[in-house]
């Protein structure tokens, strides 16, 4: 069986001591950073920008999953890419007649691209892109905030991608992800959870990580 990713979402860490927290992370066996980005438009909440994953970026060697929740992300493709994001995820909500160019964009710079769906985004729509993108997240709350409750029927999803895909692919869930929740995406087919405040809580972030697996 293939290795599960666990990519922590900082958005649930102590702002005020990131590189602690990321060396946490690093410390628990953590695979990849998921750092959320909002723009107060395409989510109604305010989060990080590029200089922070620059910052984070000279403190560790993990891959940053950049998870893009912004409008017009084509914009700021290339800060993300320049400050050092190893995965850049953009919304297909954000720009419908637009993917393949951003898509393009990403690969420009030799990254990870991946492609994100909402809960009420069908799976139909992102089937054109497959054979481009590296990465499909699942969101499995509206995206926005962390701390939410997991969407199963969202995560009921990964059966019908499941249907189209013919090369390899990462899939991704994003949302209320725990032990009980995560296992049931893995059970699915999900290879990658991100999870925020099931880790943070936690005060043996390593035993945290761990039941994830
Ligand atoms: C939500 C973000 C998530 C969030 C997950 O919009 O995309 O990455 O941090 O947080 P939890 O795991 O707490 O649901
Ligand atoms: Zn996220």
């Amino acid at each position: 069986m293939n290795k599960i990713i666990i990519s922590p979402s900082i958005l649930s860490s102590d702002f005020a001591n990131l590189e602690k927290e990321i060396k946490r992370l690093e410390d628990g066996g953590a695979d990849w950073i998921h750092i959320d980005v909002m723009d107060g438009h395409f989510v109604p909440n305010l989060t990080i920008g590029a200089p922070v994953v620059k910052s984070l970026k000279k403190v560790t060697r993990l891959p940053l999953d950049v998870h893009l929740m912004i409008d017009n992300p084509q914009k700021y493709i290339k800060d993300f890419a320049l400050s050092g994001a190893d995965i850049i995820t953009f919304h297909y909500e954000s720009n419908p007649g637009n993917v393949v160019e951003i898509i393009k964009l990403i690969k420009g710079y030799n990254l990870k691209a991946g492609l994100s769906i909402k809960p009420k985004t069908e799976i139909i729509k992102i089937i054109p892109y497959l054979k481009d993108i590296d990465l499909v997240l699942i969101m499995t709350v509206e995206p926005g905030f962390g701390g939410q409750k997991f969407m199963e029927e969202c995560a009921n999803k990964i059966k019908e991608l499941k249907k189209y895909i013919t090369k390899e692919i990462i899939i991704e869930v994003d949302g209320g992800i725990n032990d009980k929740t995560g296992q049931y995406c893995k059970s699915l087919g999900a290879n990658a959870l991100v999870a925020g405040n099931y880790i943070f809580s936690q005060s043996d972030i390593k035993l945290a990580i761990n039941s994830l697996r």
